[in-house]
């Protein structure tokens, strides 16, 4: 079974809380998810592998550590998912970045990819597929599905609020794959939005509602 690592940082739950409140507008909306998303990335990548190597300071040689080479990926779920890959791509300025995009057929209701466009190397690399809201985990179990078939192996999933439904699902369809997320709300109301939560977070980063 996967693992579920609540980030909850100070620095975090408090820009967080001033995310949810429905009188913060699209600019600050924005430049808090930003930020929020730096500093998630920050636990996210707190396990990746060093070397050692060798180096002269102005007092002596030493040795000293550095990120052994590991090349990594963001990946965001469109929309809301652009709105944090500049705050990940700001800490590991060497990430390249993917794009999947889906939508639920009316019919069949299945999740169909309209875009997806990965780095040539995704088997190479580990991913960080990101998306604001983890709600009922439709989207998001389709998304590792999609990046999957690709030749993706090593995949992480990065979320601001995930609800408990979602989580579940996930766990269930793709036990290799933590989750990371700045909190754990309440539940789903009967919309499918989160609650508490903070609305709908495309409309909110784009001010398209
Ligand atoms: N997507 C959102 O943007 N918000 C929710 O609450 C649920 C899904």
């Amino acid at each position: 079974m996967s693992e579920v690592h609540v980030i909850d940082h100070p620095l975090i739950q408090h820009k967080l809380t001033h995310l949810r409140k429905e009188d913060t507008g699209a600019k600050e909306f924005r430049e808090l998810t930003d930020e929020i998303a730096t500093l998630m990335a920050y636990e996210v990548t707190r396990d990746l592998p060093l070397k050692e190597i060798d180096i002269k300071t102005p007092v002596t040689e030493t040795t000293a550590k550095v990120i052994s080479g590991k090349k990594l990926a963001v990946v965001p779920i469109l929309r809301a998912g652009l709105g944090m890959v500049d705050g990940v791509v700001d800490l590991i300025p060497t990430a390249k970045v993917g794009h999947i995009g889906l939508y639920r057929d009316p019919d069949s209701l299945e999740p169909v990819e309209y875009y997806c466009k990965m780095p040539t190397d995704i088997e190479a690399r580990e991913l960080i597929v990101v998306d604001p809201m983890l709600a009922t985990g439709g989207t998001a179990e389709a998304a590792l599905e999609f990046v999957k078939k690709r030749g993706a192996s090593k995949i992480r999933f990065m979320c601001l609020v995930a609800a408990p439904e979602g989580i579940e699902r996930l766990q269930v369809a793709h036990p290799d794959i933590d989750i990371y997320t700045a909190a754990v709300d309440e539940k789903l109301n009967d919309h499918a939005y989160i609650e508490p939560g903070l609305g709908d977070a495309g409309d909110r980063l784009y001010g398209t509602k």
